[in-house]
């Protein structure tokens, strides 16, 4: 079968090895204008592979006649105009559950180098401070603090359990309540906030969580709390951290997330309470090769007439 598929971001070797043996693929790193598509090949896309992060937006549905699917390099489908896909009944796959773990030990890893501050204590032997010096500032605990965690889905539970393996108290928020969770849901992300030591954004990113980590929400964790962001930079009011973290109103803060990704704002890299990472959650061979793999199943499954392995509802 020929069957065409534009594929839309860096994919591993692995995944785009194994498109191009199933499809027929025209590859872009970045999302394509559709005015940078030939009429051609418009007319001949009937499937999508992209990454979460790039997306596929209502321009370039409507300027592909045939596509029938479009499958996500990720689980966040932000990127997606979904409502344009729906408008004309075009399935979306995305890949929950293979990169829950990862994501959730970089979160993890994230609190535990800026409690302990390792990125900082790796330059202070490596430009002689100890040694002129002498012992590093004290770090801050981790066990017998509280993590709120907002957002307990797939990876919000990821990183609850493995708070609750670090002898942290536990509690969460969300839009409602998870039965099977042995953690305290606290409606108020505000309250939430106020209670927590290390506050952990996990929900998803779009519209609906635009903002969620308001001013209000940074005061109430404020001075000896630290946020950590594996979730959207949209999330968070990022104009509000910067001033909350400069003002010392927020202790500190670690992102692999940010509102202007991939240029973060220069005032926040400046401040020394923050830690920043290249949006890496997934990155991990192991991971991002499973990621690919589930896509192309998904792709696959679709275009055999067979049921889609994880449908985005
Ligand atoms: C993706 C992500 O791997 O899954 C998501 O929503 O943001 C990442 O884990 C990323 O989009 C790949 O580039």
């Amino acid at each position: 079968m020929n069957i065409d598929v534009l594929s839309i971001g860096a994919f591993p070797e692995a995944t785009n090895a194994e498109l191009a043996k199933r499809f027929a693929v025209t590859r872009y790193l970045q999302r394509p204008a559709p005015d940078a598509l030939s009429a051609d090949l418009k007319n001949r896309i009937r499937g999508i592979a992209t990454e979460a992060n790039r997306g596929a937006d209502r321009a370039l549905i409507s300027a592909l006649p045939k596509l029938e699917v479009i499958a996500v390099f990720g689980v966040g489908t932000d990127g997606i105009d979904l409502a344009a896909a729906r408008e004309r009944n075009i399935p979306v796959t995305n890949t929950p559950g293979v990169l829950t773990d990862e994501v959730a030990d970089l979160a993890i890893g994230l609190m535990l180098a800026s409690a302990r501050q390792i990125l900082f204590a790796d330059r202070y032997v490596r430009d002689g401070s100890w040694a002129s010096k002498g012992p590093i500032p004290l770090g801050r605990s981790v066990s017998g603090k509280t993590m709120g965690v907002l957002g307990l889905g797939g990876i919000g539970r990821a990183i609850a359990d493995r708070g609750a393996a670090f002898r942290m108290r536990v509690i969460y928020s969300g839009p409602r309540r998870k039965p099977d969770a042995p953690y305290e849901y606290i409606a108020d992300p505000v309250e939430l906030a106020r209670r927590s030591d290390y506050l952990f954004v996990a929900c998803k990113g779009g519209p609906e969580t635009q903002h969620l980590v308001s001013a209000a929400v940074i005061d109430a964790l404020g001075p000896n709390g630290t946020l950590v962001n594996v979730a959207r930079g949209s999330v968070v009011d990022e104009r509000a951290l910067i001033a909350a973290l400069a003002e010392g109103r927020l202790g500190h803060a670690a992102l692999d997330v940010f509102e202007s990704a991939p240029n973060p704002s220069p005032e926040l890299l400046k401040l020394p309470n923050v830690i920043v990472q290249p949006h890496h959650g997934s990155a991990t061979v192991e991971t991002r090769t499973a990621i690919g793999r589930l896509m192309i199943d998904n792709l696959s499954a679709h275009f055999a007439g067979r049921p889609l392995l994880t449908p985005v509802p």
